[in-house]
């Protein structure tokens, strides 16, 4: 069991109105439940950012209250609130005339740790987001890649160990392979820390690779849909989710699986310095015609043709043509796109550190396509609307709340008795406690 550090968020019929134009957002109610991520997609201007800086405070509400571990924040001190919400945006948001270090240690800071603690949690969480404390505490952030300072906007962002991380198209700045990685790296962090994270991003694959559930919004924040990625993408509610998925569905899909889900091929692979004839005669038994030579650490240097092996005594890299490598665990979108740009129709894949484990063809990727259209599991999907229906927020087995439709009855009754959502533990210690993979 991995223990979830996060906290349920409740929007109950919250609207937010500029003057006498139209909501921004529009009685929306929405459930995010604890330790998953939310992502929120929707066109320019329908209420992302409205919405989610309505859960930190940093846009009041019109109207409605937000709840969250059962607690009303509506009315609470606003810095206070902000201090137990992690919060990340486009570049990081960094102070620039603070270190790396300082940045990183800021809520702290003000929530008085002591030096040591501070420290000891800024290297911490640096290890964290895969920057090294010692080379990067102490620069200052623009002496940092944009990769790198969103790296310490996320680290920055979970100092204080806040059971809720809002970020705001985090990951909109930097190019498409840093974009990656940076994607990569949060599902590892999240992975390993159950926060709850809301999400906002505009590019729907984003979403679908980053999501447990996604919301999409419409103007005014209208939820056209709320479900998980593959619900989405096989069952789009309405048009305006369709056009917004836009074309190629099936192939949004290789977003959800990753390639050690799939068939992965066995193909002939030698060690340099192996035998050759020896490598030669298992390929004529295999009845192929090209195998892969491995370094002395079991990965992949290239291809080489059994003719090629014919001319050598013992198996030699000279010759290996090169070829993609994909990790086991890429997504077969990822894969596809590697194999495509390299022109090959296949490609090596390898486990834990770089180690070969078979090959994967553009064949395997096309036959996931038809194997995934099938129909996702059932899973009851939060509550998320416009209708200005409260949900009833009930505390149910071990003291987990949660909300059912009952128009009848308001959530104010069991306000008091619900426990606090953000537990003022040591933040270390319960990073330490939480499950490492
Ligand atoms: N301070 C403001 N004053 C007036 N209108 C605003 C303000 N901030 C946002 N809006 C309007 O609210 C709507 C939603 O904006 P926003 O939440 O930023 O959209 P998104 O993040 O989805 O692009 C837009 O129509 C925007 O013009
Ligand atoms: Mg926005």
């Amino acid at each position: 069991m991995t223990e979830i550090t996060g906290a349920t968020i409740l929007l109950e019929n919250v609207t937010k109105s500029y003057g006498a134009k139209k909501a921004a957002v529009n009685q929306l109610t929405l459930e995010i439940p604890a330790g998953k991520t939310v992502m929120f997609v929707g066109p320019s201007g329908c209420g992302k950012t409205t919405t989610l800086k309505m859960i930190n405070r940093l846009i009041e509400p019109t109207s409605g209250r937000i709840v969250i571990n059962g607690e009303d924040v509506t009315t609470m001190n606003g810095d206070e609130l902000r201090r137990r919400i992690g919060y990340v945006i486009q570049a990081g948001g960094l102070l620039p005339h603070l270190t790396v270090g300082a940045n990183v240690g800021l809520v702290p800071k003000m929530l008085k740790w002591d030096k040591q603690r501070i420290a000891d949690r800024t290297d911490e969480l640096l290890e964290l987001v895969s920057l090294d404390p010692e080379i990067y505490r102490d620069r200052y952030p623009k002496e940092l890649s944009g990769g790198q300072q969103q790296r310490v906007g996320v680290a920055r962002a979970l100092a204080a160990d806040p059971p809720v991380l809002l970020m705001d198209e985090p990951f909109g700045a930097v190019d498409p392979i840093t974009r990656q990685r940076l994607q990569e790296e949060l599902i590892h962090v999240q992975a390993e820390l159950h926060k709850t994270i809301v999400f906002v991003t505009h590019d729907f694959d984003e979403a679908v690779k980053l999501g447990d559930w996604i919301v999409i919004f419409n103007e005014g924040g209208k939820i056209e849909q709320y479900g998980t990625p593959e619900q989405i993408l096989a069952h789009p509610a309405n048009e305006f989710v369709e056009d917004f998925i836009g074309s190629g569905a099936g192939l949004k899909q290789l977003g959800l699986t990753r390639v050690r889900d799939v068939d992965i091929r066995q193909a002939p692979a030698f060690t340099v310095g192996e035998d050759a004839a020896t490598a030669v005669a298992h390929m004529n038994e295999a009845g192929v015609l090209r195998a892969i030579v491995l370094d002395s650490r079991d990965r992949p240097i290239g291809w080489v043709t059994r003719r090629q092996l014919e001319r050598m005594t013992t198996v030699g890299a000279a010759h290996a043509r090169q070829f993609p490598v994909v990790s086991d665990s890429a997504t077969l979108d990822d894969a596809l796109d590697t194999m495509l740009v390299a022109g090959s129709s296949d490609a090596a894949v390898t486990g834990s550190r770089g180690a070969y484990q078979g090959i994967i063809t553009v064949q395997t990727v096309i036959k996931a396509i038809d194997h995934i259209s099938a129909d996702p599991e059932e899973v009851s999907t939060p509550v998320g609307h416009n209708t200005g229906a409260i949900p009833k927020l009930a505390t149910g087995e071990n003291g987990v709340i949660s909300y059912a439709m009952d128009e009848e009855e308001t959530a104010t009754e069991v306000e008091n008795d619900s426990a606090p959502w953000a537990e003022h533990s040591d933040p270390a210690e319960t990073h330490r406690g939480s499950e490492r993979a």
